[in-house]
């Protein structure tokens, strides 16, 4: 039987999934789209050969609703659906920070909804995706969601009293390490680097250490060892980043942003 998939609120996010499910193999006939602007709607319909629909309409027709507003939209899109979405269809969120609860109140009593936090390298197909399920949401259900966001990354199965923790690290994670780079770049300059040589060199290493972090099934900590020598260059880098409290920032930092997702999901805005 065909799957019809909508993906409402074609933005960013919304389109690298679309663009990632159609090279995974999605025929773009079974791809339904929605959009604010009706010039969205056509690009997106010359651009992916998929099918412009309202909100309504994506509801009644489409198995598969994958919400994609930014959150302060969410509550409007989801007041437009209540009354044309039957409680078989699959919601699936890729809000940051809406709890299923949320969409579970709004929609027919029994509608089974998958929360997904995914990230921005989903515009490479290197996403992490992570993937929960809500009260009627079945094993099937999130394999269906696995599916769909495999096609632009990893995916990983949460409970989701586990979503805050992982929207500080893999959410807000890319953040961290383009915040990194740079102030990696301004050491390259202050070393007396130009500034495009001095990215480029961070960037590569940046992709060389991801790689073998990926790849090599080494612990971070045995592939650090390997290239600290005694009395060398890299253990006084290190000794610095410890004198500094390095370690102890990043973990303050991602405390934080555990923090600040609790209070987003709570409806805590300022
Ligand atoms: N970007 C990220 O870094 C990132 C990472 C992880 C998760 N997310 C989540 O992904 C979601 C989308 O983020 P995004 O960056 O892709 O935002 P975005 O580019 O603004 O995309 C949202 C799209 O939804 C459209 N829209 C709003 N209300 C609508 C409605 N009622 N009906 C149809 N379309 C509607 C917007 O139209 P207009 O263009 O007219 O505003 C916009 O094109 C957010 O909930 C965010 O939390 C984002």
């Amino acid at each position: 039987m065909t799957q019809k998939v909508a993906v409402l609120g074609t933005g960013k996010i919304g389109e690298a999934l679309l663009s990632g499910m159609i090279r995974a193999g999605w025929a773009p006939g079974d791809l339904l789209v929605t959009a604010r602007r009706p010039e969205r709607a056509e690009e997106l319909r010359t651009r992916y050969g998929v099918t412009p629909v309202t909100n309504a309409e994506a509801a009644k027709t489409a198995d598969t609703l994958i919400l994609t507003v930014k959150p302060q939209d969410m509550a409007a899109l989801l007041d437009e659906l209540a009354p044309h979405t039957p409680a078989d269809r699959l919601v699936i969120s890729g809000a940051a920070g809406i709890p299923t609860a949320f969409f579970e109140e709004r929609l027919a009593q029994g509608t089974p909804v998958v929360r997904v936090m995914t990230n921005t390298p989903a515009l490479v197909d290197e996403a992490m995706s992570v993937i929960s399920a809500g009260t009627h949401a079945t094993a099937d259900h999130l394999a269906h969601a696995e599916e769909i966001f495999g096609a632009v990354g990893k995916t990983l199965r949460v409970p989701e009293t586990q979503q805050d923790a992982c929207t500080a690290l893999s959410g807000s994670g890319p953040a961290y390490f383009f915040y990194l780079v740079e102030a990696m770049t301004d050491a390259g300059i202050l070393l007396g680097l130009p500034r495009d040589k001095a990215h480029d060199l961070i960037v590569q290493s940046a992709i060389g250490a991801a790689t073998m972090l990926r790849d090599s099934g080494e612990h971070p900590v045995r592939l650090r060892e390997n290239v600290t020598s005694p009395a060398g260059t890299t253990i006084s880098a290190i000794r610095e980043l410890e004198n500094h409290g390095v370690r102890a920032a990043l973990i303050a930092a991602l405390e934080a942003a555990r923090d600040r997702s609790r209070e987003l999901a709570s409806g805590k805005k300022d």
